[in-house]
């Protein structure tokens, strides 16, 4: 593989899991970029927001994708806002293969009521979170499809991952 292999998408379409096996199947490491940054800062992303803001933890995210270059290849998750800047998503695009994990926003509601580590949810009722995700989706869709491939994540982890590899071989070397 010449560059990292990045997946891109909404809080909980699957980024994670379907990293893991797909990292696991390439032989690269997996990286979550939530994970490295709660390392980086010594608390969790719900700490970040309530501490210091969620402009701050933003920063945090661009900085991120700074150092993509200097990392060995790897298999990236990244958080559902990472890539929804035009410098951020210029900066996966340049350093990765970008992969889109698509999912309705009914599905990913239901996915995310009761969530207790997501910041931008805690606390929503379903309704508000309907809301949130469809108001989401519309300002973050015009940069998520930017990813050089899009798979639809409905299916298993471990298919979408089967449906990744199919595509990737054709585009990566
Ligand atoms: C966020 C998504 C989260 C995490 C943070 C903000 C977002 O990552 O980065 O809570 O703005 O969509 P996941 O997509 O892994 O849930």
């Amino acid at each position: 593989m010449d560059k990292h292999i990045i997946l891109l998408g909404f809080m909980a379409v699957g980024k994670s899991t379907v990293g893991r096996i797909l990292a696991s199947r390439l032989d690269l490491p997996f990286v979550d970029t939530d994970a490295e940054i709660e390392k980086a800062e010594g608390r969790t992303i719900a700490k970040i927001f309530h501490e210091s803001g969620e402009a701050y933890f933003r920063k945090l995210e661009h900085n991120y994708l700074k150092q993509l270059q200097h990392m060995p290849k790897s298999v990236i998750a990244t958080g559902g806002g990472m890539p929804c800047s035009r410098q951020n998503i210029e900066l996966i695009n340049k350093n990765g293969h970008s992969i889109h994990l698509k999912l309705g926003a009914v599905n990913i509601t239901s996915r995310l009521v009761n969530d207790k580590g997501r910041p931008l949810v805690i606390g929503k009722s379903r309704a508000e979170i309907l809301k949130l995700v469809k108001n989401k989706l519309k300002e973050r869709n015009p940069y998520y499809c930017k990813g050089n491939i899009s798979v639809m994540a409905y299916k298993k982890p471990a298919e979408v991952a089967d449906r990744i590899l199919e595509r990737i071989k054709r585009v990566a070397k």
